[in-house]
């Protein structure tokens, strides 16, 4: 479904992203994982044309999407940090995402789900920050797209919530969607991912299976995985790469 091919993108003397070669193949939850500034939001932002990158191939569905916009059709995003109009309700915010992106929409479930309708009719800036990432969990999901791509989506959400975004979120994996979520919430990546894709300095470190990448750590958790990783890189800096397709 999507194919990243020598992807390099620096911001100034910055080079963020190095070379990332990636295959997401079809449907199930991909968890992308790194620490803060590995460059997760860039290579999803590269994807959805919302960043140029300096080089490098990316392949939606076997076509080059660079410089491309109508495969965007086919995507729900979620981004990491929303700038809707502040003066806006939410209610208002549905509508206009219905004017603009064309489609049956599902907002009723969502709403549902996260039992949002009394808060729907106030302003975003009046909204408190959970009951916000609601609204923008709604909007990114709506429409019924086959790729869905959630740039930490559990960030402000309850307990109760996330439980149900995560059944939610079971359900579109069920129906055949691809989904690509970055999280630190390690749990939330054992309990949904069917793959890990881990980020490192700007390139792809791992590729594969969660029990893969405790198998080649030797833990049985993946906070213990990553934090093993994260502290060998510390200790020297250059690092083996494992990608398993
Ligand atoms: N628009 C921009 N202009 C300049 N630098 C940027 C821009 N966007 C990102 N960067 C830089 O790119 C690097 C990677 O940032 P990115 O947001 O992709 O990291 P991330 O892996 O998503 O981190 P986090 O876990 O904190 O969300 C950082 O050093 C950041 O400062
Ligand atoms: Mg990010």
């Amino acid at each position: 479904m999507i194919a990243i091919k020598n992807l390099h993108k620096s911001f100034k003397k910055n080079h963020v992203l190095k070379g990332i070669d990636v295959e997401i193949r079809g449907q199930g939850i991909l968890a992308l994982l790194g620490p803060n500034g590995s460059g997760k939001t860039t290579m999803l932002k590269c994807f959805l044309g919302m960043v140029i990158p300096d080089s490098g191939e990316i392949l939606f569905q076997g076509n080059n999407i660079i410089g491309q916009y109508v495969y965007r059709q086919s995507v729900g995003y979620l981004p990491q940090i929303a700038k809707f109009p502040e003066n806006l309700t939410g209610r208002e915010l549905i509508e206009l995402m219905k004017s603009i992106k064309s489609g049956e929409t599902r907002e009723d479930a969502l709403i549902d789900l996260f039992d949002l309708s009394s808060e729907l009719d106030k302003k975003m800036s009046n909204l408190s920050g959970g009951n916000r990432q609601k609204v923008n969990i709604t909007l990114a999901l709506m429409h019924d797209s086959p790729l869905i791509i959630l740039d930490e989506p559990s960030a402000g959400l309850d307990p109760l919530s996330i439980k149900k975004f995560k059944d939610f979120l079971r359900l579109e994996k069920e129906r055949g969607k691809t989904i690509i979520v970055t999280t630190h919430i390690m749990s939330l990546a054992e309990d949904l991912a069917d793959d890990i894709l881990f980020l490192l300095d700007g390139q792809v470190y791992f590729q594969g299976s969660l029990s893969r990448l405790l198998e080649l750590q030797m833990e049985e958790s993946l906070e213990n995985a990553i934090a093993q990783i994260l502290d060998s890189k510390k200790k020297s800096p250059s690092h083996e790469r494992y990608i398993e397709v």
